[in-house]
């Protein structure tokens, strides 16, 4: 049996930053994953930060990797009609940009910090069950090394992901959850090859969306719109390229470079909250409590925007003993998470194919486009949203 403050379930980007965070306004917390160190430090996901996220990794003491390697951007492309369009997100936004850098490098981060301080962090170690949620002693049942063991805190927090238990913790009735599947899923690949573009590049094609994003200066990370349930052996890496090739060409003679496939995996896009985000002593975070489709860039930025405001509430809580930032926990999240639902909802409708004999969808899309190439109050949204919104009480360094 485990005694601690706060039991955090995951050890994905949500809960180590959370334990991060709480350790530094001195809260205890035990931190349990189901999988391997390794296998949580090589899953390859997202890799776009916005400012606010940089901003409060940077404050955490937790971005100095962040600083060297990530990949500073002004700026993202919309290609679509075999044009390119530019949108200067720090222009538009008075300084705002976003930082490329791979989930699972912050992910490395957290660990490493967490494993030098000494602060308990428990791999293979799945959580089954919680027990007590109504009460003031929240219980987390899981499997240590086999052997059933128990965290008892003060707090639990959910930071489980999609598939994880705490949200199926929440008694039937007491929360409510809206969903939105999308009828495709995006195939993505790692490649050993130089980023072709510079910056970002989303491209609107009549074959579906593509996605020329990266990792460093010699690895790039693209994607391409593909039928959800799509098999992956139905993709040898020469037609990923082709396809790829095709729907981020462009008329003044863009190029893309093939090379040696990493890794590849298909994902599903789809929507989905949880309200509100608590049920007693549990606080869901990240995407146990809310999946966003990929296209707006917004999944870790949430999840850090949640933990951000989880560990001031329970520092208030330790501190003063109020739990009024706790009371309003949920509703502080969600209205962030429902504007990230319409940002990535808008970016993934204006860019992907829904339905092939659609061509009136198709050119109404282009004229969308169009609208946002020529007009600075639609890119200014556009670049608002995009490199987000700034993280209360947490200052920007300018
Ligand atoms: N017990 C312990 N750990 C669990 C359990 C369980 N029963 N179930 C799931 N987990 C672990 C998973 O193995 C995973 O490492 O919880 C972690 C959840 O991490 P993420 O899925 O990365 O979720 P989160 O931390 O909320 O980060 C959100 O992830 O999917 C991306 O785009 C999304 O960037 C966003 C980010
Ligand atoms: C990525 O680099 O993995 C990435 C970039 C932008 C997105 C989604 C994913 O919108």
């Amino acid at each position: 049996m485990i005694r601690t403050q706060v039991g955090i379930i995951g050890a994905g980007p949500a809960g180590l930053l959370l334990a991060h965070l709480l350790r530094r306004q001195g809260i205890d917390s035990v931190v349990i994953e189901a999988r391997s160190r390794r296998h949580v430090e090589e899953r390859v996901r997202a890799g776009v930060l916005e400012q606010g996220t940089v901003d409060l990794l940077n404050a955490a003491g937790a971005g100095e990797r962040m600083r060297r390697q990530g990949l500073v951007h002004h700026g993202i492309e919309l290609r679509f009609a075999g044009r390119r369009h530019r949108i200067d997100l720090f222009e538009l936004t008075g300084g705002r940009a976003i930082t490329v850098y791979g989930q699972h490098e912050v992910v490395k981060d957290l660990i490493a910090l967490r494993v030098e301080a000494g602060a308990p962090i428990l791999f293979e170690a799945a959580a089954e069950g919680l027990d007590g949620l109504d009460g003031d002693r929240p219980r987390i049942r899981f499997e240590n090394h086999g052997e059933p063991d128990e965290i008892i805190c003060d707090f639990i927090a959910g930071c489980d992901g999609f598939h994880g238990v705490s949200r199926a913790a929440m008694p039937a009735g007491s929360a409510r959850h809206f969903g939105k599947v999308y009828p495709f899923a995006w195939l993505g690949i790692l490649a050993a090859t130089p980023p072709a573009s510079d910056e970002l590049v989303y491209a609107h094609h009549e074959r579906g969306f593509a996605l020329l994003s990266m990792r460093s200066p010699e690895i790039s990370r693209l994607y391409l719109q593909c039928r959800p349930g799509e098999d992956l052996a139905a993709w040898p890496d020469e037609r990923i390229w082709d396809e790829l090739g095709t729907r981020l060409e462009t008329s003044d003679g863009f190029r893309l470079v093939d090379g040696p496939v990493l890794q590849k995996s298909i994902a599903a896009v789809r929507s989905h909250v949880t309200e509100p985000m608590r049920y007693g002593r549990l606080f869901l975070a990240g995407d146990a409590a809310h999946i966003v489709p990929p296209t707006g860039a917004k999944g870790l930025n949430l999840a850090a925007a949640d933990v951000w405001l989880l560990s001031r509430a329970l520092a208030r809580y330790y501190r003063s003993g109020s739990s009024d930032l706790l009371d309003g926990y949920s509703e502080t999240c969600l209205r962030r998470v429902w504007r990230a639902q319409h940002f990535s909802w808008w970016m993934t409708s204006m860019l992907h194919r829904f339905d092939p004999g659609d061509g009136f969808e198709f050119r109404r899309q282009l004229g969308e486009l169009d609208n946002l190439a020529g007009s600075r109050a639609a890119s200014t949204n556009l670049a608002e949203n995009y490199a987000g919104l700034p993280l209360d009480g947490l200052e920007h360094p300018t």
